[in-house]
């Protein structure tokens, strides 16, 4: 266990841009959690950071886009699905840096491009779209995938690129949310929360958001939970990754930490539905009722999914009505406009 400030003082060995203004609001849902008679729930608003309309990247691209700077590099390439925040919020980091955001995609180039694939287009990024390929199926692991996309990277760009995997999946990107791990550990203590049951709960897409927060709250060692919701059913072993980036992070900041795969609070499948960006009524209802209730926007691909997950744990009485739900609110908002007739009755 680490003292949160000795920590702290080992986050800052590490060079970073602010992309934010911390902490993040945590703020109290008051309305849905009378709606849903169940825990009192919170939302960490960790949409509300970042370049280009901000999400969770932005803490991770707080680390990478540093290296990239200081290893001189001018172009930087990255992948997703087509909706990747990632992608978008790499592209509105590099645009003010003057550096080459390339992003990949693996699939046709669709005839519109929405969502934020305009806004890559808007922030001058270079697209590309390659026909086959890039996992996200669940066939490939996501560090075999991350390998695979850069070497075509390489192939198609030439050597020299800071190639940033998927989602920011790294060490040095989820160092990002160890910082936000101490972050909510001392928002629950000025709200004397931490000696209550509370779960923190994140959709994971490559699961590096989680892996942060694990590693966070195991270093300074507090009981809150944690718990990730599958999006999207897109890698192989995608627990043995999670639980492997978690034990690395605690490595790089100096402590030994073994997660077993079996151990790693990830719900997978049960809510990601027919797949990545695969939009299923229970999604829509969450959107509509955070949004009707509450006032606050969540998106089809990640928070959405997520939240739909957490009102079901609800339903099946899995928090306590003695508990604390913190929902982290990761961002994704660009997705919101890719299909108009969405929310048509
Ligand atoms: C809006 C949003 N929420 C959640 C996630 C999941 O984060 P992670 O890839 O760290 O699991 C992503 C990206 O994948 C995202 O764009």
């Amino acid at each position: 266990m680490t003292h949160i400030h000795e920590l702290r003082s080992r986050l800052e060995a590490w060079p970073r841009f602010k992309y934010g203004s911390y902490p993040t609001p945590l703020e109290p849902l008051p309305n849905l959690t009378k709606q849903l008679a169940g825990p009192q729930l919170w939302i960490k608003r960790d949409d509300i950071i970042g370049p280009g309309m901000g999400g969770n990247k932005a803490r991770k691209l707080e680390f990478l886009m540093a290296e990239a700077v200081e290893q001189g590099k001018d172009k930087v390439v990255t992948f997703g699905g087509l909706q990747s925040n990632h992608a978008r919020m790499t592209a509105a980091a590099c645009a003010p840096l003057g550096i080459e955001a390339h992003l990949f995609y693996f699939g046709p180039k669709p005839k519109d491009l929405r969502g934020n694939l305009l806004l890559n287009q808007l922030l001058g990024a270079k697209m590309h779209f390659v026909p086959f390929g890039g996992g996200n199926d669940g066939s490939l692991t996501i560090e075999t995938t991350n390998r695979l996309v850069r070497m075509l990277a390489t192939v198609r760009l030439g050597p020299g690129a800071y190639f940033i995997p998927v989602g920011g999946h790294s060490v040095l990107g989820c160092l990002g949310y160890v910082n936000a791990a101490l972050e909510i550990h001392e928002q629950l203590s000025h709200l004397r929360l931490t000696n209550h049951p509370v779960t923190v709960v994140t959709a994971a897409g490559t699961g590096g958001t989680l892996a942060g927060l694990m590693a966070g709250f195991t270093l300074i060692g507090t009981r809150v939970k944690v718990l990730g919701i599958d999006i999207g059913k897109l890698w192989r072993a995608f627990p043995t990754a999670i639980a492997r980036l978690a034990g690395d992070l605690c490595a790089a900041l100096g402590e030994t930490h073994q997660y077993r795969p079996e151990d790693t609070p990830v719900i997978e499948n049960r809510y990601a539905g027919m797949g990545y960006a695969r939009v299923s009524d229970d999604t829509l209802l969450a959107i509509k009722t955070v949004a009707q209730t509450e006032g606050i926007m969540l998106d089809p691909v990640y928070t959405g999914k997520a939240f739909a997950g957490v009102i079901d744990l609800i339903r099946k009485g899995r928090f306590g009505e003695d508990e604390h739900v913190v929902f982290l609110h990761t961002g994704g908002y660009p997705a919101l406009w890719v299909d108009e007739d969405m929310f048509a009755v």
